[in-house]
């Protein structure tokens, strides 16, 4: 069929510029059917350039509280993991290609730190908890690490997560195929033993680059036990 023919041909286009993004620090990552009003795009990317900024040039603080769901139902919070270095990421499981490999990025590079590894709690907070319930994640987080813990929740605690990490993300209608798409900055992002914001990598870091960067803080990290005293 010449139309489906013509389809995937779009979507395969759309695809390759979404992979030169990927060597751009901003990456619009998994809306490949932009169908919204272009104006709307336009400042979406507004938005997402200038919190790109805000994050790259350290002008405001990033992390801050999670109250979210986890993938076995359990509410948790972020202070619960202080005393470990936290590898969190924001996307989503229909995401056709930069989550999944970001996601086995951060798997790769804790792994590649042997015993150290076990000090840093890789997260993984979706920007689509509509589909991504708390079922949906515990299908998907144990493809990439066995202690990747996935979070979801209702639409304004996910979307109060993000803004303290000052991820931008946004719903794309693809009306060809009656589906969405969620366009969306695709950052790692380090955080200390006590929640404070060590650095963000892009998209296409190595798993050998982030273990590198991560190795330092790790070995200088002080057990939970010594940040809440005797
Ligand atoms: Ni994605």
């Amino acid at each position: 069929m010449p139309r489906l023919a013509a389809e995937l041909r779009s979507v395969r286009k759309m695809m390759r510029r979404h992979a030169r993004l990927v060597g751009a620090a901003i990456v619009l990552a998994c809306g490949f059917a932009a169908g919204g009003p272009p104006e709307q795009g336009q400042i979406g990317r507004e938005k997402a350039a200038r919190l790109m900024e805000d994050l790259m040039f350290g002008r405001v603080k990033v992390g801050g509280p999670l109250a979210l769901i986890d993938h076995t139902g359990r509410q948790r919070a972020d202070h619960e993991w202080r005393g470990s270095l936290l590898l969190v990421y924001f996307g989503y499981t229909f995401c056709p290609d930069v989550c999944p490999t970001d996601l086995l990025t951060m798997a790769k590079a804790i792994d590649a730190l042997g015993d150290l590894g076990a000090r840093v709690q890789p997260i993984f907070i979706t920007i689509d908890p509509e589909r991504d319930t708390v079922t949906h994640l515990a299908g998907y987080v144990p493809n990439f690490h066995p202690r990747l813990i996935g979070l979801t929740g209702s639409p304004a605690d996910v979307r109060a997560a993000a803004d303290g990490y000052r991820v931008h993300y946004a719903r794309v209608e693809d009306r060809r195929f009656n589906d969405y798409q969620i366009d969306h900055s695709a950052f790692i992002y380090l955080m200390n033993g006590e929640g404070v914001f060590l650095g963000a990598f892009p998209p296409g870091t190595t798993a050998a680059r982030l273990a590198s960067a991560m190795r330092p803080h790790a070995e200088q990290l002080r057990p939970a036990a010594m940040l809440q005293g005797p």
